[in-house]
């Protein structure tokens, strides 16, 4: 096997082409389709970024009304998947049931299975846009113990989840400006970073020619994981642990220092990034506007902005190019909203979907596609004598 090249985790292989998103890691540049992340957050509707991403330009006037209404049409999810939620465990985590529903919609739309087919993926595509942020809220409700609020076709993207997340019949819901702009932003500078984990792993499945729900499931179990979605419920669960211990942030960075705690900063260190992230800059901005606005404070934002300051001025992470990456303030943000912990990387999968999707789609139209299958370098024993079970 002398010809197989190790790359462990895949830090310097490049596993396709792609014209979706540029990153410059040393530079902290992001840009989707060309277009950089910070003009797109501050100027954009999330379903405009979508269509950047999915379909390669952003849409004019005319464009972007046509996709919303398309979108719109299928927001609600199948009556008969209602009761999925019912045998689901009241504390099952709602990445849980977000990945078995997101799967569950190959059984209820098989005509929009086919990858290969390039009408009944757009339609597929159309629906797990419309039906992510349901599926998502009715996650949230279930462990609430309130009824599902179904979806209103008149709301945007971001008030539509709002609404379904928080109303309840018995009194009237008003939607907040200023949360429908923070999470309109949070799902912008979410919704794609190139070959991450999880979009590799969708682009992996889908190469299998598996269908698109099938393979988004996936993408969703990959971003579970604290190293990589699941850090933004890692970092506040971590925040909230150094505030009960009595706040003290130089124990934590020093714990972090010693490879056998096992114990990681959560919400910093990065791949690619090795100066700064760029969206991590975007969102610690929209915190600070977002708690003067809402004359909030969180004590939680205070240890997070001490903890970046000790770290940062540390020789371990210095010498190791560790810096706050995305996780790390999209938190105190979810929680100014009233998101629950547990319901935070669902919102990084609700604004990773597009991401995803562009993938998926380019990896299928690539003129040189095949099924990936990596290679490896065997580490086992060599030929051994079989032993019948009596023998052994
Ligand atoms: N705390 C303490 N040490 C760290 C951390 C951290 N958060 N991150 C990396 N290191 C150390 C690591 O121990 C290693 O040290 P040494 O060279 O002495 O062995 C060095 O820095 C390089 O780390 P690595 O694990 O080889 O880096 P990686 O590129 O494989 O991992 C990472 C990247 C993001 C998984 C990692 O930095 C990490 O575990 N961070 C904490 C979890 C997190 O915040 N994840 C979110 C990532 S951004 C959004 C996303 O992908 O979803």
């Amino acid at each position: 096997t002398g010809h197989i090249t190790l790359d462990d985790g895949y830090a310097n292989t490049g596993s396709c082409t792609s014209s979706v998103t540029f990153l410059d890691g040393d530079n902290g540049i992001l840009r989707y389709r060309g277009y950089p992340i910070e003009e797109l957050a501050a100027g954009c509707d999330f379903i405009e970024v979508a269509h950047l991403l999915i379909y390669g330009e952003l849409p004019n006037a005319k464009q972007l009304e046509d996709f919303k209404n398309s979108i719109r049409r299928h927001t609600m999810i199948h009556e008969e998947m209602r009761a999925f939620y019912n045998g689901f465990p009241r504390d099952a985590h709602p990445m849980a049931i977000l990945s078995s529903v997101v799967s569950a919609l190959s059984t209820f739309y098989q005509d929009s299975l086919d990858p290969i087919d390039p009408r009944q993926v757009e339609v597929s595509i159309h629906r797990l846009l419309a039906k992510l942020p349901t599926i998502a809220a009715y996650s949230y409700k279930k462990s609430a113990g309130q009824p599902f609020i179904y979806p209103q076709n008149d709301l945007s993207y971001c008030e539509n989840f709002l609404q379904m997340m928080f109303a309840v019949p018995c009194e009237p819901y008003e939607i907040d400006a200023d949360a429908v702009a923070a999470l309109n932003l949070l799902l912008i500078v979410h919704a794609d970073h190139e070959q991450n984990c999880s979009t590799s792993t969708v682009r992996m499945v889908g190469s299998s020619n598996a269908n698109l729900f099938a393979s988004i499931s996936a993408g969703i179990s990959a971003l579970w994981g604290p190293l990589h979605g699941g850090a933004n419920e890692a970092v506040v669960l971590m925040l909230e642990r150094i505030i009960q211990e009595g706040g003290d942030v130089s124990k934590f960075v020093n714990m972090a220092k010693d490879k056998k705690s096992n114990f990681r900063l959560m919400g910093f260190g990065h791949r690619v990034y090795k100066n700064f992230d760029p969206r991590c800059k975007i969102i610690k901005q929209a915190c600070d506007k977002l708690l003067a606005k809402l004359s909030v404070s969180d004590p939680l934002f205070d240890v997070a902005q001490q903890l970046e300051q000790v770290a940062l001025s540390d020789e371990y992470f210095i010498e190791r190019k560790l810096y706050p990456n995305v996780d790390f303030y999209s938190g105190v943000i979810y929680r100014a909203l009233g998101i629950p912990v547990q319901m935070f990387t669902v919102l990084f999968a609700m604004g990773r979907l597009p991401g995803w999707i562009a993938h998926w789609v380019e990896m299928h139209r690539s003129p040189t596609k095949r099924i990936y299958r990596p290679r490896q370098i065997y580490t086992g024993p060599t030929q051994r004598k079989f032993q019948p079970i009596e023998k052994r």
